[in-house]
């Protein structure tokens, strides 16, 4: 098969729709569905993402930056959008004044979103607590001091508290007691929240929870992964990896035995065979730890990367296979074809499937495929 003019990121939407449906029937009746769509889209876009997510059911979308969320307003993504990562020098004014709403971690954050007043109606902020994770949100004896602040600022009119809200650490893996502790110590947040005359939509549980602890639903979830097909349980509950990275072969070259390959030299041909350049490398969001590990398909073979990952390239060995320029390389997708899976990658490269689909960057062109069912008004087309 031939592949595209370089290389590509072929992203199928109509997959992002089947997951989206697919965690929602994993859903309690009551619980809404949060697309995270921070680091555009783990790479996969995140407006067209967002616009594929809305049209399948998802109720808000959520983002790590207020410059995320500021974003995706720009493209015209006018959904519920909530923004839980910034930091003190960040003016949350231009994000509160589109209607985003925010995380808030601190008092601090608190008095930021204050300063910024009523500029895009009243501030609609989710309280962060840390109930173990050990990173964003209040823990401890600060959890009491933000739930107050908040408290006082809400009685006052000026924030609505929709969310409380905290993270993971271990839902991914089995049995792990950490989970339970979390979901304990957030139990006891809302207690206080409560205490405090606070009641907004709880939430919780990422996409392994959801899957694997459906009693920690709650209000509301927030699914990342899932979303692009990746699932971090056993469980792939009938999700489709929705990203395919594909290339054409550049150049062929038939060499000798003992031929060196790529920086380092660090692979030599074992026997007379034909090389392929694949022109796409860490420049383009390959990692370099893919280097003699990943496989990719050419052809109906699967063949591992020969010699080190480049920045704009890498080569296979393709031994006599009659292997041309222009054919097509398969880096990984669903596997319909045999191919890799981003799953198959993050394993020979010693990371996790989040970062293999994430890293694909900007000199990546990405092409979208199944749109056809989306409203015209979601499709950005
Ligand atoms: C705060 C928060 N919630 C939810 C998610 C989504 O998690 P996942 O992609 O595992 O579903 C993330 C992603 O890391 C996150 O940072």
């Amino acid at each position: 098969m031939t592949g595209p003019v370089r290389c590509e990121a072929v992203i199928e939407l109509s997959a992002v729709r089947a997951n989206v449906r697919a965690l929602r029937s994993r859903l309690r009746p009551g619980t809404a569905l949060m697309a995270v769509v921070k680091a555009d889209g783990y790479g996969h876009g995140a407006v067209p993402v967002a616009g594929a997510a809305l049209a399948a059911g998802a109720d808000l979308l959520g983002v790590a930056t207020p410059a995320e969320a500021v974003a995706l307003r720009a493209a015209g993504v006018d959904a519920r959008l909530v923004a839980w990562l910034w930091t003190p020098l960040q003016d949350p004014g231009p994000a509160l004044a589109l209607g985003v709403e925010l995380g808030v971690s601190s008092p601090a954050q608190l008095d930021a979103v204050l300063a910024a007043g009523d500029v895009g109606g009243r501030p609609r902020i989710h309280l962060k607590v840390d109930t173990g994770l050990g990173r964003g949100g209040a823990a401890g004896a600060d959890i009491a001091v933000l739930l107050a602040a908040a408290a006082t600022a809400a009685a006052a009119g000026r924030v609505e508290v929709v969310g409380l809200m905290s993270h993971l650490a271990s839902a991914d893996i089995p049995g792990d007691p950490s989970v339970a502790e979390q979901a304990a110590a957030f139990a006891a947040a809302r207690q206080a929240a409560a205490a405090a005359g606070l009641t907004p939509a709880a939430h919780l549980a990422n996409t392994a929870a959801v899957l694997d602890h459906p009693e920690l639903q709650l209000d509301l979830v927030r699914t990342g992964i899932g979303l692009y097909g990746l699932s971090p349980v056993a469980d792939p509950a009938g999700l489709r990896p929705a990203m395919t990275l594909r290339a054409a072969v550049a150049l062929t070259k038939r060499v000798p035995a003992g031929h060196g390959v790529s920086y380092g030299l660090t692979y030599r041909t074992k026997a007379e065979t034909t090389l392929a350049l694949v022109p796409i490398g860490y420049g383009d969001g390959v990692p370099r730890a893919a280097s003699n590990a990943a496989e990719v398909l050419i052809g109906d073979a699967r063949r591992r990367i020969a010699g080190r990952v480049a920045m704009d390239q890498f080569v296979v060995d393709c031994g006599d296979a009659p292997v041309s320029p222009g054919d097509e390389v398969l880096l990984f997708g669903p596997g319909d074809r045999g191919e890799p899976t981003a799953r198959d990658w993050a394993v020979a490269c010693g990371t996790i499937d989040y970062e293999i689909v994430t890293r694909i960057g900007p000199r990546t062109p990405r092409r979208y495929t199944g749109r056809d069912d989306e409203p015209p008004a979601l499709r950005g087309d």
